[in-house]
């Protein structure tokens, strides 16, 4: 028999006493009387009645005590949420100086695939490495003759360094020719805004020393009509 006047105050009761509170408490305890009559929502006024009143009372009693627990225990998980993100914050710095150390050994072992990938990896966490470490790698490429490498961290000091001076680009020039490519050491040379004597003599001797001797004389003509 469902009659909605008998059925509305016992719902308004259990959503009181079982609805509310359970959303608010968390711990099983809280809800092992729900939990006793499963679907209870959706039963007749005559189930309903068979839930003890005094159970009913004691759970909405022990819910209300745990709400209020449960708000100290919000505060408290605000205090100590400092402490956790300081936490994190210090672990996750001690990880990435472990990162960068790593970094820094790949390059003095001259193992620039590692390095590069490394880099890649700081790159995708947004950890800057700064101009004189990528220089140092690039370094690096040119003395391993890692022409894609070389590429790579070309690329990633563009993004991180803009615009780039004279000595930036000098050693990129330099990196270029070490790895046999005068193509890229041109394609960069040509774009630069500022060259000077450095520039021109690490692109002759480039060309010079990847036999490109006539390449080498045409560049040094140009310098001379400069
Ligand atoms: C070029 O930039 C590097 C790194 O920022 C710096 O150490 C160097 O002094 C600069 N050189 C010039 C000529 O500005
Ligand atoms: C070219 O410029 C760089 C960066 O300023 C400098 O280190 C280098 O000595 C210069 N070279 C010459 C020949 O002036």
């Amino acid at each position: 028999m469902r009659s909605s006047l008998t059925f509305s105050p016992i719902l308004l009761f259990l959503l009181r006493s079982f609805k509310y509170p359970r959303r608010l408490c968390s711990q099983p305890d809280d809800t092992s009387n729900y939990h006793q009559n499963p679907g209870a929502e959706n039963r007749n006024s005559r189930d309903f009645q068979q839930i003890p009143n005094e159970v009913n009372v004691d759970g909405a009693r022990r819910c209300r005590e745990q709400y209020f627990s449960y708000s100290n225990e919000i505060h408290s998980r605000m205090v100590t949420s400092q402490v956790v993100k300081d936490f994190t914050e210090a672990s996750q710095s001690i990880q990435n100086n472990g990162i960068l150390e790593e970094l820094d050994g790949f390059i003095k072992e001259g193992k620039v695939k590692e390095a590069v990938e490394v880099l890649g990896v700081l790159e995708k966490q947004c950890i800057a490495v700064d101009l004189p470490g990528l220089l140092n790698l690039m370094q690096a490429c040119g003395e391993a003759k890692g022409l894609e490498e070389a590429k790579a961290v070309h690329e990633h000091i563009v993004r991180a360094t803009n615009p780039l001076n004279v000595s930036t680009y000098n050693k990129i020039l330099k990196t270029y020719s070490q790895c046999g490519s005068m193509d890229d050491a041109f394609n960069v040379f040509n774009n630069m805004e500022q060259r000077n004597l450095t520039s021109w003599d690490t692109m002759i001797t480039g060309l010079a020393k990847n036999d490109l001797r006539e390449d080498a004389v045409d560049c040094f003509s140009r310098f001379k009509r400069t």
